[in-house]
């Protein structure tokens, strides 16, 4: 499973690379407004410090609009992904930008049948938003098993991307379903390496180590 780091922080990119884990990144609005920077200084600058897909959403509310957008951040690098909410005009656009070779991520995604109409429209990847099921109660995991199933019913080749992920169980289960890829913030890349087993484990090593004649 490809895993992406979920955010346009320029400092968290570049320490979540050191690790050797990020396949790659996906941004949105609320991120970029969270680093205070312009997007003219920030996405070109996350596409250098990335070695795969980087994810940058457009904004339009209309198919033209969205055209406009996506062909100007692909022209950004060669490693841009078109980011594009599941709506009427964001699908139309999806299909336009796919016809161009543009590759695109459809995102704010809640429903299978979203999904379906994504990967008929050639989308490159879908983001099921799960944890903002969770909050209202629903199962965000199920939505994943849903979309995977119906794309492997059709053999659609849309990579689902596990989208607004709070904590290592959504990881694994994203794993277990077969997801292709999942979405984290830098706080759940980091509970990812940990284990209070661990922790006591190497603890216990190097105090016996200690009583070990040197
Ligand atoms: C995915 O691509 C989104 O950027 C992200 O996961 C949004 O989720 P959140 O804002 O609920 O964390």
């Amino acid at each position: 499973m490809q895993i992406f780091l979920d955010t346009a922080d320029i400092e968290q990119i570049k320490t979540a690379t050191r690790l050797g884990v990020i396949d790659g990144v996906t941004t949105n609005p609320t991120h970029v407004s969270k680093t205070g920077g312009s997007p003219a200084d920030l996405y070109p600058e996350i596409c250098r410090l990335v070695d795969g897909p980087v994810s940058l959403e457009t904004v339009g509310l209309d198919a033209d609009t969205i055209v406009d957008e996506g062909r100007e951040l692909a022209k950004i690098a060669d490693n841009v992904v078109v980011k594009v909410p599941v709506m009427k005009e964001g699908l139309v656009a999806v299909k336009r930008l796919a016809a161009e070779g543009i590759r695109t991520n459809v995102t704010t995604t809640f429903s299978a049948v979203q999904a379906l109409l994504a990967a008929k429209a050639g989308a490159s990847y879908i983001s099921p938003f799960v944890g903002r099921l969770d909050n209202i109660g629903h199962d965000g995991m199920e939505l994943v098993d849903q979309i995977h199933t119906v794309y492997a019913n059709y053999g659609y080749e849309t990579e689902i991307i596990v989208a607004a992920v709070r904590h290592p169980q959504h990881v694994l289960q994203a794993g277990l379903i077969g997801a292709d890829v999942c979405t984290m913030a830098f706080s759940v890349l980091e509970m990812l390496y940990d284990h209070p087993l661990t922790e006591a484990g190497i603890q216990q090593f190097l105090d016996d180590w200690k009583k070990v004649p040197q």
